[in-house]
């Protein structure tokens, strides 16, 4: 902006300070359900959005832009070169390619992998401070919405492996969105269940995002109060098991509805970026290194409930698991790794 005109004068040169600065790499229905969400809730200073649709990403630049009247201030950029990128505190990786008819999962991982080889090495190179925030999960899209009840393995775990050993960065700056949202929607659940707000009902699922993920009954409470021993239905482990399964079920049941799922995860991920923008240190059960717990000894990403503020994560809260529980963590451990372990990186 030119500072030669009698409506401002210039005392001092603008700040370009970068603080607050959030990239989200892919802006299909997933990316621009995250970027709506950061805006609306005032979250970042700065969004850059990154494909490699170029006239998708002006379109999606100029209508988010559109609303900024109504929103807290935010610079939107959007482009097809990592150098808008730059100085970005947090990415959040939503792009991926979808399955194609008859291909394998691991020739699907593989193909992911070849994508994510062009995104996360550029990201840090512009950004060698941020935290990455890995959303994709490429498994699940294409092949429940032609076949909502095949069994599949989720791809968020692999792929946040594969972007921490992409990225360079430590362990705790690279962390998958995993089972946020399955935990999201078994509050929901037992919310309906008892008729008190999703917020106010406290449970979690731990390990893989999808198929073999972990219910922890044993946790779950509304004001410190385990449901489990004080609640009749759900004291009852068909009940339980049926919640659980509806969990599972939801994402195939929201594809097979309307072909994608969008706003829970858009939320949930604004909620994991305000904490680390805000450095809070909520904890939220994400995609982690969890070798050294529960006793496992490779190097496997699975959710865990985990602290995380500016530097990502923390800690890793270690829950009492019961011997079934743990039994259900190491088969989303035998899952994820049997696919990982086959990767080419
Ligand atoms: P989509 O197909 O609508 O969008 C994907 C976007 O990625 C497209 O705009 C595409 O152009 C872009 N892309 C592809 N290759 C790219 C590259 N090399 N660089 C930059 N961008 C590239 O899919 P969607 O519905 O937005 O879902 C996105 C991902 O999020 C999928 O993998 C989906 O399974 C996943 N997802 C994850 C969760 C979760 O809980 N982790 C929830 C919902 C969806
Ligand atoms: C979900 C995606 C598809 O909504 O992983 O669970």
């Amino acid at each position: 902006m030119s500072t030669n005109n009698s409506l401002l004068h210039q005392i001092a040169p603008v700040s370009n300070s970068q603080h607050g600065k959030i990239t989200v790499v892919g802006v299909g229905q997933v990316g621009m359900a995250c970027a709506f969400s950061i805006l609306q809730q005032g979250i970042a200073r700065e969004i850059a959005l990154v494909d490699v649709l170029a006239e998708k990403l002006q379109g999606e630049m100029m209508d988010l832009q559109h609303g900024l009247p109504f929103t807290k201030n935010c610079i939107i950029n959007a482009g097809t070169n990592y150098s808008i990128t730059a100085g970005s505190q947090l990415c959040v990786i939503t792009a991926g390619a979808r399955q194609r008819e008859g291909e394998s999962r691991l020739a699907l991982v593989q193909r992911n992998v070849e994508i994510f080889k062009g995104i996360v090495p550029q990201l840090v190179k512009y950004s060698p401070a941020t935290v990455i925030l890995v959303v994709s999960n490429p498994g699940c899209t294409s092949f429940a919405f032609h076949t909502p009840f095949v069994i599949i393995i989720s791809l968020v775990d692999v792929l946040t492996f594969v972007t921490w050993k992409l990225s360079g960065l430590p362990s705790e700056r690279v962390f998958g969105s995993g089972t946020n949202l399955d935990s999201a929607r078994f509050r929901f659940l037992v919310s309906e269940r008892l008729n008190i707000a999703p917020s106010s009902c406290h449970g979690w699922i731990i390990g893989e995002h999808g198929d073999s993920s972990v219910a922890v009954w044993s946790g779950v409470n509304v004001a410190g109060v385990p449901v489990i021993s004080n609640v009749g239905s759900l004291e009852d482990e068909e009940e339980r098991n049926k919640i659980h399964k509806q969990v599972v079920q939801s994402a195939y049941d929201i594809i097979s509805l309307k072909g994608y799922t969008s706003w829970a995860i858009g939320l949930s991920v604004a909620a994991i970026c305000q904490s680390v923008l805000r450095n809070t240190r909520n904890v939220f059960a994400l995609s982690v290194n969890i070798k050294g717990l529960h006793d496992v000894t490779k190097d496997v990403y699975l959710s865990l409930p985990c602290v995380i503020g500016e530097n990502g994560i923390s800690h890793i809260v270690v829950q009492q698991l019961n011997s079934k529980e743990k039994d259900a963590l190491k088969n989303s451990v035998d899952s994820v790794f049997a696919i990982q372990k086959s990767l080419m990186l």
